[in-house]
């Protein structure tokens, strides 16, 4: 974790580390030239403004300027030629060496190019760390948001993104991507996992991720703003067709609640809101997110997020100016910066784009890089990721994440001595437990990082377990058969399922094999949402539990008592969508339910 010093000695040593920098900046040896934006024991507000007064509209419109790694990797000093801002890794864009040690040698790389400009204004770097530090080999991967959700536990959400800012940190990065606080209302859209649930007041409440994750002082962003998870057929990136009555009832507080919280950036939405798409949108973004709700931290724009406003590829002049001036702070270009930095420099001075603008965005970027400490501490404070406590917090959520949907005949919790046959696709494959947003942008089946399967979790308690994945050789002398199905992991559109949510092949045949052995079965679902299943003695929603496994099987031999409660409602059908809570529809199970022992 990077520590912003504090008291009057550590004051002295940040003066005279500031004065280093400052004689490095001026080349000049005489101390006292060193500006007041250096001087860390000046307030925040003095050292934006002695800082912007000093910044051409070059160093302004580059520190507007999101790029991502892949555009900069083999030309670090175009940072400084351009003066750029902030460096991101979108999904899967990671280091050749995808360890801890990669991410930080990458950071203070870029880093020090970056400082390589005349005002040596550090970079902000950020990263979907959306369900720990989930792009870096051997860190803790928590249970997506979903799961989450179904803990009803904002303390233990707190903690869980101290933990990822500690990881995070200990690679040097600064800025998270995160927390998604999108309320998904049909679950065919493919970001249903990154929603805490249906109800605003789950993702109002898990707001306490940004206190957790800024108190250890890595940036928080609240996103997406705003609609993303109210799109028609939960179509990604599609259109929210609500009056502003429903949009501000369904979609607004978990953002009203994240600003309260001080969180220091919002994302802004690729959905549009009544066909208007929201990174153009100046009544969305400045007059209620910056005016209504007081928002005085930055936006940034999604992944080319600008490109869509005039719906035809690539952006232009006039994209630019709409999204600037609708209140964009920093544009996550993420590629083209050459053509970026020099359309919006036309615009401000062709006078399209006020200055004013321009000094606004730069004052909010600034002020969290000041409050960060990063003058101060710009390269990685390296530590380990994946350490025990954080995994064992993990398992903590996963088992408070589980969620008892069926339990006929008590037939959980299993006995530790009995003979249990284990199968299906999902028993033993720790990216599939993981989902999308891990190692890659899509996320992947198979052993792509540390962790512990469900198998791994229950071979751990019961001795005499047989797994095959497909339900090869059980038969009636097993005591109880442990089907453990779902989904294997997407992110994004990639996740639309617009025909109905269900089982797919592989997983109806295994259940057909296991049912035809007249033993009771446990259907065990990791899926980032909802889906269809036949009918099984127990069923257990298990979500995306991420790398610590054995928190499902805790639950499962009554190690840890199932105390979930259901943040979606669950379909009666493939095709019940959307359905929520006070909709008038019947689901198969209402949200908030959850059996226990
Ligand atoms: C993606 C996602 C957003 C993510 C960003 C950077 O397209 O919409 O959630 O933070 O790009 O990876």
């Amino acid at each position: 974790m990077r520590k912003v010093l504090v008291g009057t000695v550590a004051a002295v040593v940040l003066a005279s580390t500031a004065t280093a920098v400052a004689v490095a900046a001026s080349g000049d040896d005489s101390a006292t030239e060193s500006p007041a934006y250096l001087d860390a024991s000046r307030p925040v507000a003095e050292r934006v403004d002695d800082l912007l007064g000093r910044m051409s509209l070059a160093d302004k419109v580059g520190q507007m300027t999101q790029v991502d790694r892949s555009a900069v990797a083999d030309d670090p000093k175009a940072l400084a030629e351009y003066r750029i801002g902030s460096v991101l890794s979108g999904g899967g864009s990671a280091p050749p060496n995808p360890e801890a040690e990669g991410w930080a040698d990458m950071y203070d790389t870029f880093q020090r190019a970056a400082l390589g400009s005349e005002r040596k204004i550090p970079i902000i770097y950020g990263v979907d760390a959306v369900h720990g530090h989930n792009n870096v080999r051997g860190a803790t991967i928590f249970p997506h948001n979903i799961g989450l959700g179904a803990t009803r536990d904002p303390a233990l959400v707190e903690e869980i993104g101290r933990a990822t800012a500690d990881e995070v940190a200990a690679t040097g990065l600064d800025w998270n991507f995160a927390p998604c606080l999108c309320v998904a209302r049909d679950d065919r859209w493919g970001r249903t996992y990154e929603s805490f649930g249906e109800d605003p007041e789950i993702a109002t409440a898990m707001t306490s991720y940004i206190t957790g994750l800024q108190g250890q002082n890595v940036l928080a962003t609240a996103k997406h703003y705003i609609g993303d998870g109210g799109t028609t057929g939960g179509d990604d990136q599609g259109d929210t067709r609500l009056s502003e009555a429903d949009l501000k009832a369904i979609h607004l507080p978990p953002f009203a609640e994240a600003v309260r919280k001080g969180v220091g950036s919002v994302m802004v939405s690729f959905s549009s809101w009544n066909g208007q798409k929201a990174h153009g949108h100046k009544y969305l973004i400045t007059d209620l997110l910056k005016g209504e709700l007081a928002f005085t931290g930055f936006v940034v724009s999604d992944w080319a997020g600008i490109d869509q406003i005039d719906g035809a590829r690539g952006f232009t002049a006039e994209e630019v100016r709409q999204g600037v001036n609708a209140g964009i702070d920093m544009v996550m270009v993420p590629e083209d910066y050459r053509q970026f930095t020099q359309l919006l420099t036309a615009e401000v001075e062709a006078g399209r784009v006020p200055v004013e603008r321009i000094d606004d965005a730069n004052r909010r970027i600034l002020a969290k890089k000041f409050e960060l400490g990063l003058f101060e501490h710009p390269y990685a404070e390296r530590a380990p990721v994946g350490t025990p406590e954080h995994r064992a917090l993990a398992r903590r959520a996963v088992r408070q994440s589980q969620v008892l949907l069926k339990n006929d005949g008590n037939v959980l919790p299993l006995k530790k001595d009995s003979r249990i046959f284990v199968a299906g696709k999902n028993a033993d494959d720790i990216g599939n437990q993981s989902g999308g947003w891990t190692m890659t942008w899509q996320g992947k089946s198979g052993p792509i990082t540390p962790g512990t399967t469900i198998l791994a979790g229950i071979r751990e308690v019961a001795k005499n377990v047989t797994y095959d994945r497909g339900g090869e050789g059980i038969d009636g002398s097993y005591d109880v058969a442990v089907a453990v199905v779902g989904e294997t992991p997407y992110a994004e559109y990639e996740g639309d399922r617009p025909g109905g949510l269900t089982l797919d092949q592989e997983d109806l045949q295994t259940l057909s094999r296991l049912n035809k052995a007249g033993i009771p079965v446990v259907v065990v679902l990791v899926s980032g949402r909802p889906l269809a299943v036949p009918a099984s003695q127990a069923l257990l929603a298990a979500w995306l539990p991420g790398t610590e496994g054995g928190g499902v099987a805790d639950v499962l031999f009554g190690i840890a008592k199932p105390t979930g409660k259901l943040p979606v409602s669950w379909p009666a059908t493939k095709d019940q969508q959307p359905v929520n809570k006070g909709d008038g529809k019947r689901p198969l199970f209402a949200y908030g339910h959850g059996l226990s022992y």
